[in-house]
């Protein structure tokens, strides 16, 4: 598990990790403030969760899966969590708050995200550890930087 395999340790993953609390914790709020009724909140928290998670993945998918990927090994495990990605994406496109459906939609889709970013730091950045050479590593840490301009990575 990331928590024990030195995930943490690692630039870059350590980014990815906050970037994962800090969606998780907005799409959190979000389905609270919906629980109290409060949608306009909601949809804000929302919105500010789709900023983040937009940047985080455009850095994984151009970064870890993209130099990932090329292992087939990896690759099949990878794009289901693109396709993931783009249903979320799709979800807070087309959602309304105003629909019970749609909250229940999002409370799901909240759920769900944390399964998601289980798959990815329980399954893919331990693996990464070990599978990835110091050219790649540069290679998805480009990819970080493209996705977060002006931004720098976390300090150790
Ligand atoms: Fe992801
Ligand atoms: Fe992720």
């Amino acid at each position: 598990m990331c928590h024990y395999c030195g995930c943490r340790e690692m630039p870059l993953l350590r980014d990815y990790i906050a970037e994962h609390e800090r969606a998780t914790n907005l799409g959190g709020d979000a389905v609270r403030a919906m629980d109290r009724g409060e949608h306009e909140h909601a949809r804000e928290l929302l919105a500010a969760m789709g900023v983040e998670l937009r940047s985080h993945w455009q850095g994984e998918e151009n970064g870890i899966f993209a130099v990932m990927g090329r292992v087939e090994l990896y690759a099949e495990h990878i794009s289901p969590l693109v396709r993931e990605h783009r249903e979320l994406e799709h979800l807070l496109q087309t959602v309304d708050l105003t629909h019970a459906a749609d909250r229940d939609r999002v409370a799901k889709a909240v759920f769900d995200l944390r399964e998601h970013i289980a798959k990815e730091e329980d399954g893919l950045f331990p693996a990464s550890l070990t599978a990835l050479s110091g050219a790649e590593w540069d290679e998805a840490m480009a990819a970080w930087h493209d996705a977060h301009p002006g931004q720098h990575m976390l300090g150790n």
